[in-house]
């Protein structure tokens, strides 16, 4: 076999490549991940709305948060589809349902479970396929995707971070007092950061980026030029 044949089924071979993007709750990592991807015409992970949609299934199958093989179970078995935004749980739309702040910090306290983790950990790896992969989370560059070529780690300020959710509540018709959303924050930035499995930090070779003064559309630019310095 020639140098270039074996370079060529090498190149191949090699996996798809992964933008990670990890971040403290309301950061804006979902909104600019689907824009980076949209751009790239890459897919997009939302590894949050699995830990959501556990939530979700567990709440629903009246699993209690001491019932750890319950909660694994119910993560194992998610009967879940994803489409162009669209959720679908065990056959129902859930994409509305499982953003209820309820249903995120009951998510924040099943993630800090190791079993459930585990149970999503090939869930989440089964997203990555050509041409890319713009994944969003907690974990994605320090666990799910440590061989991630570009790892984002996108910080705001709590205040910049609560008043987003609190636009984003609003324009949904849902009326939102700043200072609740602010401590429910608080309070999930610390169980999210100090929980003793996949907690949320920057990897070692993330290049973290402050968004709290930047539009979505900023935050997308910057990246996408971090992937084309990559690329070139
Ligand atoms: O990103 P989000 O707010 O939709 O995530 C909901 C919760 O899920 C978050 O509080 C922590 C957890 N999570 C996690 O532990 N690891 C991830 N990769 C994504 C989310």
């Amino acid at each position: 076999m020639s140098n270039s044949q074996t370079a060529s089924i090498a190149a191949s071979a090699a996996p798809a490549p992964v933008i990670a993007i990890d971040g403290p709750t309301a950061s804006g990592k979902g909104t600019v991940a689907q824009a980076v991807a949209n751009a790239l015409r890459w897919q997009v992970l939302d590894s949050g709305a699995l830990y959501r949609l556990t939530a979700l299934a567990a709440t629903r199958a009246a699993i209690g948060d001491d019932d750890l093989n319950g909660l694994a179970q119910a993560a194992r078995n998610l009967d879940v589809r994803f489409e162009n935004g669209a959720i679908w749980l065990d056959g129902g739309r859930v994409e509305e349902t499982i953003r209820q702040e309820a249903v995120g910090n009951r998510a924040s306290r099943i993630a800090a479970l190791p079993a459930v983790r585990e149970a999503l950990l090939d869930r989440q790896r089964a997203f990555r396929c050509a041409p890319g992969l713009v994944a969003d989370g907690r974990d994605m560059g320090t666990i799910v995707f440590p061989d991630a070529p570009l790892k984002i780690f996108l910080v705001a300020g709590a205040e910049a971070r609560a008043r987003r959710r609190a636009k984003q509540l609003s324009d949904k018709g849902i009326s939102a007092n700043l200072e609740d959303i602010l401590r429910d924050m608080r309070e999930r930035d610390a169980r999210d950061t100090h929980r003793s499995v996949a907690p949320l930090v920057a990897a070692q070779d993330a290049i973290t980026l402050d968004s709290s003064d930047w539009t979505a559309e900023e935050t997308t630019r910057a990246i996408l030029q971090l992937w084309s310095e990559i690329v070139a």
